[in-house]
């Protein structure tokens, strides 16, 4: 038993505890890992990663456990003689050639096979999924549902999702790291011809239920960092479920009429319904069955649904949405939507009151 010093044998201890915590936790602390993966994609991405790293710590640990016998066997003694000088072994050479060889290729032929996998064209039945990244909040439409909307999309497991990307304005990267990715979407301008040459695609097929977290994973200016998506694989059931209720009929459903004993004054959640529609918030949002129509910003449809507010900018609540329509830079540094005070990005302030955001909130939270 060789003896360590007590201070070794402490940090010892702890590390190996580290690593059994680790272990434990793993998945479900860090949401965004790449070693749980939850579709094809991602499950080929991490076999080429698992394998490459098995190979290199391999070639790692026998250099290091040669290096090692080599430095104790023919170590300078009192009095010992040189060891013998060799120069040149047409064996040796030709083993250190053949092996790194050997070892390439069964590297090489799952890369290989992983790139073919994640870049595969769509099936004819795939669900089509197009992404829009915009400064700073991801845009997600479902042309043939009829469906659109913000920072958190909706897949079926077991189905091949098509997502083709493409960019409002700078390089961004589409990245739910259990799911696949990361994939650059480039700045297409819209409508124009090159849209199909321009927009990058990702073909994969979740293979579990869950809510998994993504980031923007290019650096595009102040609020990347603030640039957060979740996408929610459920049952094929729930996904139509979830498209019925999102779907934007083009019918402006009219408001839940107070009854007689609650007065207009009592339902902060239809007052600020009203405020919504009457103000300049709807120049840039859109909520389906609504008069709300516009197009720049976010599409609020079910916005209450979504764990957070601003793409990440803090988790969904009351308090946090009233912060946000009252200054969204509070909130997330360059965001580009005006605040009650405060201009941004060429908008003017909305100039709505405290007890208008207070009721706004209420409605956009109501939305769920
Ligand atoms: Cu978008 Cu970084």
């Amino acid at each position: 038993m060789p003896h360590f010093p007590t201070s070794w044998r402490r940090w010892h201890g702890a590390l190996l505890l580290a690593v059994g915590l680790a272990a434990c936790t793993g998945g479900t602390e860090f949401a965004q890992t790449t070693f749980h993966p939850v579709s094809d994609f991602a499950d080929a991405l991490n076999r080429v990663f698992i394998n490459t790293f098995g190979w290199t710590i391999g070639i790692l640990v026998l250099v290091l456990v040669l290096l090692v016998a080599v430095l104790v066997r023919f170590r300078e003694r009192p009095g010992a003689p040189h060891p013998r000088q060799i120069h040149g072994n047409t064996r040796l050479e030709i083993l250190w050639t053949v092996i790194p060889a050997v070892i390439v290729t069964f590297i090489a032929v799952p890369t290989v096979q992983a790139v073919f996998t994640t870049q595969r064209r769509p099936a004819a039945d795939a669900l089509e999924i197009e992404v829009i990244g915009h400064q700073w909040w991801w845009e997600f439409r479902y042309a043939a549902e009829g469906v659109v909307t913000a920072n958190q999309f909706y897949i079926p497991v077991g189905r091949e999702v098509h997502l083709r990307m493409t960019s409002a304005d700078v390089i961004h990267s589409f990245w739910v790291p259990r799911l696949g990715g990361k994939r650059d979407v480039m700045p297409v301008p819209r409508g124009a011809e090159g849209v199909a040459a321009r927009a990058n695609h990702i073909v994969f097929v979740a293979s579990e239920p869950g809510r998994f977290r993504g980031q923007c994973a290019e650096y595009c200016g102040e609020a990347h960092a603030i640039m957060a998506l979740f996408s929610v694989a459920v049952s094929s059931d729930e996904y139509a479920a979830w498209i019925e209720s999102m779907r934007d009929t083009g019918a402006a459903a009219a408001p839940a009429e107070p009854g007689p004993a609650q007065g207009v004054q009592s339902n902060p959640v239809a007052e600020g319904r009203q405020i919504f529609l009457s103000k300049t918030c709807i120049a840039c949002h859109a909520i389906a069955n609504t008069t709300a129509r516009g197009i720049i910003g976010p599409n609020l449809t079910r916005f209450g649904s979504r764990p957070t507010v601003g793409a990440g900018a803090a988790p969904m609540s009351q308090e946090n949405v009233e912060q946000w329509i009252r200054s969204p830079q509070s909130l997330k540094a360059g965001a580009l939507m005006p605040g009650a005070q405060a201009a941004a990005a060429g908008f003017p302030p909305t100039g709505l009151t405290d007890d208008e955001i207070r009721k706004v909130a209420a409605y956009l939270v109501s939305l769920r």
